[in-house]
């Protein structure tokens, strides 16, 4: 496999069960599998193939609620970590999200702040946001994970027609 992303066909497409035990691989070896609850499951995650092999290169989860979306356990395969493909998918996650009809996509990080502010979404301060499922979730985030919250940011993607 080549490792330039351009060179790479990226194919996003919603997971099925057969892919799960392979999300979870690729979780794991990400080190984030120690942050979920335990209750997700393949229906809220996405794939990303490199289409010339079919093989999954890295993966995300969107919660939905009315048209927000919360970008979860974004991850890219170990091996394939630091080539620009991270940055490649985030970029292309407007596209999922028009898909879907979301307005907005959020994203909150302490693995990885400096990761998301080379994307196209924008850092937003606690204090700006308001919408109730984004809150709730943060929250969440904090009564599970109070020390790692103390270095978390927060991003926004609105999505426009
Ligand atoms: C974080 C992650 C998704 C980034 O994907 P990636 O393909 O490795 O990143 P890219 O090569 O596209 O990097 C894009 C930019 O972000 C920077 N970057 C990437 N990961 C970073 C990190 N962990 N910390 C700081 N900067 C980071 C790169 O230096 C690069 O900067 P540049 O555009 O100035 O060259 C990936 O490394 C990963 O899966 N890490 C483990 C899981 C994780 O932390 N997920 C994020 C959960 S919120």
């Amino acid at each position: 496999m080549t490792n330039n992303p351009t060179d790479l066909q990226l194919k996003t497409e919603k997971a099925s069960q057969k892919d799960w035990l392979n999300i979870l691989d690729i979780l794991k070896e990400a080190g984030l599998k120690g942050y979920m609850s335990g209750k997700e499951t393949y229906e809220s995650f996405y794939t990303v193939k490199d289409s010339s092999k079919n093989q999954i290169i890295g993966c995300f989860a969107i919660s939905i609620k009315d048209s927000i979306g919360i970008v979860k356990s974004f991850a890219i395969k170990k091996s394939l970590q630091g080539k620009g493909l991270g940055k490649v998918i985030a970029n292309s996650l407007i596209n999922t999200a028009k898909e879907l009809n979301l307005k907005t996509l959020y994203a909150s990080s302490w693995e990885a702040p400096r990761f998301w502010i080379k994307t196209n979404f924008e850092e937003i301060n606690l204090n700006k946001i308001n919408n109730k499922f984004f809150l709730d979730y943060i929250n969440s985030l904090e009564k599970d994970f109070p020390d790692l919250f103390k270095s978390i940011k927060h991003f926004v993607l609105p999505i426009k027609d």
